[in-house]
């Protein structure tokens, strides 16, 4: 495992105290400044204030090409990403609130935002580890989802990586031992990177003082089209997965890793989302579309292009690159057409498509899967990144 510069000292230290005073935080972190303040390709300005009174800050990225991304302290949330079609206009490709509030109103479809400590479902919100029972809090159903009031929810501290060869911001958060129900402190760190060739880098590290799970993900909805009036219905996608995880009613997997072969899973070869996300199918029934989890072909944990999406009518193209084992495709089927959209009218369903690329559901309690246990000492970091481009 790659080394990690995060140390544990840090517990001890700056982000383990403010992580454990958010307000205090806020109040010795944040610069005295109102005005934007142009920075090497990061500006900083003020967002908003949440309701508790904690001020936010939000950091606009832009590489040398205009390519722009906004990003709040309020959950890693990425509010804004641009991209170009195939006549180089740069339009916001992920789907956002209009009014600020709803992202501190809960952000109920987890727009932008980072997800930890557990992305995606634990049954029931128990798991138990070297024989010590945890109950999470269960906010889907019987089951936990996204880790309760997760890392989507919280504050995190951001600062600019000076002197780095594209505009890098890295966001950290601290999740105390017992938070949600989870053991141990845990240090995060999110860093985002932009890249002049129109990438978005994402690394995720983690640091625990005593064993605990983690599998970390981002919630950003794409819609390529840059019209979010639009659905993604249109969208073509690929993902290089051979076999995808059945799930039960309350969307937690079954233990079965089935073949995509035959069934409307399979995105092996380019297909258009819309095709087959209302067969009659028992699996597209139960997430009221696609909300699965994709086990990738390539089981390596190198870092490898695992999925595309194509909008033909843009030329937009968006390649993803994972070091990590699967990928929740979520085709937006909870989106219920109550939020304000960036581009006018509601969000509504099947408006945006997300990509979380992540460990599987449920694994906690599924010997089988792969483990994702931190242990104290060790280091866990992984990376993902949205590429665009046009075809
Ligand atoms: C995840 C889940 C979905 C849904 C969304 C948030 O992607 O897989 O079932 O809960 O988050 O709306």
């Amino acid at each position: 495992m790659k080394t990690l510069n995060l140390g544990l000292s840090l517990l001890l230290t700056g982000t383990m105290l403010v992580g454990c005073k958010e307000e205090k935080k806020e109040e010795t972190a944040m610069p005295e400044q109102t005005e934007a303040v142009k920075k090497g390709g990061i500006t900083k300005s003020e967002f908003g204030t949440t309701p508790e009174g904690v001020k936010i800050e939000q950091y606009t990225l832009e590489n040398a090409k205009g390519m722009k991304m906004e990003v709040i302290t309020y959950g890693g949330i990425i509010t804004s990403l641009t991209a170009p079609n195939k006549d180089g206009k740069y339009e916001d490709i992920v789907l956002g609130y209009k009014n600020k509030e709803d992202y501190f109103n809960g952000n109920p479809y987890f727009f932008g935002a980072v997800i930890g400590r557990y992305g995606n479902r634990i049954a029931k919100g128990k798991f138990s580890l070297d024989g010590k029972d945890y109950q999470l809090t269960v906010n889907d159903g019987p089951n936990s989802l996204h880790g309760g009031k997760g890392f989507d929810k919280r504050v995190w501290t951001a600062e600019e990586v000076a002197g780095a060869a594209s505009p890098t911001l890295r966001l950290s958060y601290t999740a105390k031992d017992g938070e949600e129900g989870y053991p141990g402190n845990l240090i995060t760190v999110v860093t985002y990177v932009l890249t002049d060739d129109n990438a978005l880098e994402i690394t995720y590290e983690a640091e625990t003082d005593k064993k605990t799970v983690v599998n970390l993900t981002q919630h950003s909805y794409f819609n390529l089209s840059g019209d979010f009036s639009k659905l993604i219905t249109d969208h073509e996608l690929e993902i290089k997965a051979d076999k995808f995880l059945p799930v039960d009613a309350t969307l937690i997997p079954t233990g079965e890793l089935k073949a995509v072969k035959g069934t409307p899973f399979d995105f092996t070869a380019s297909k258009e989302i819309g095709k087959d996300i209302n067969a009659a199918d028992d699996q597209i029934k139960k997430g009221g579309g696609f909300d699965h989890c994709w086990v990738f072909t390539d089981s390596s944990n190198k870092l490898k292009q695992v999925a595309g999406v194509y909008h033909k009518a843009s030329g937009r193209y968006m390649e993803v690159y994972t070091d990590q084992p699967a990928v929740q495709f979520y085709s937006g089927n909870f989106i219920d057409g109550t939020k304000d959209s960036k581009t006018g009218g509601k969000y509504e369903k099947r408006s945006g498509l997300c990509l979380e690329t992540q460990h599987y559901p449920d694994a906690p309690n599924q010997p089988k899967f792969p483990s994702t246990v931190l242990s104290p000492g060790e280091k866990y970091t992984t990376k993902t990144t949205y590429k665009f481009s046009v075809k």
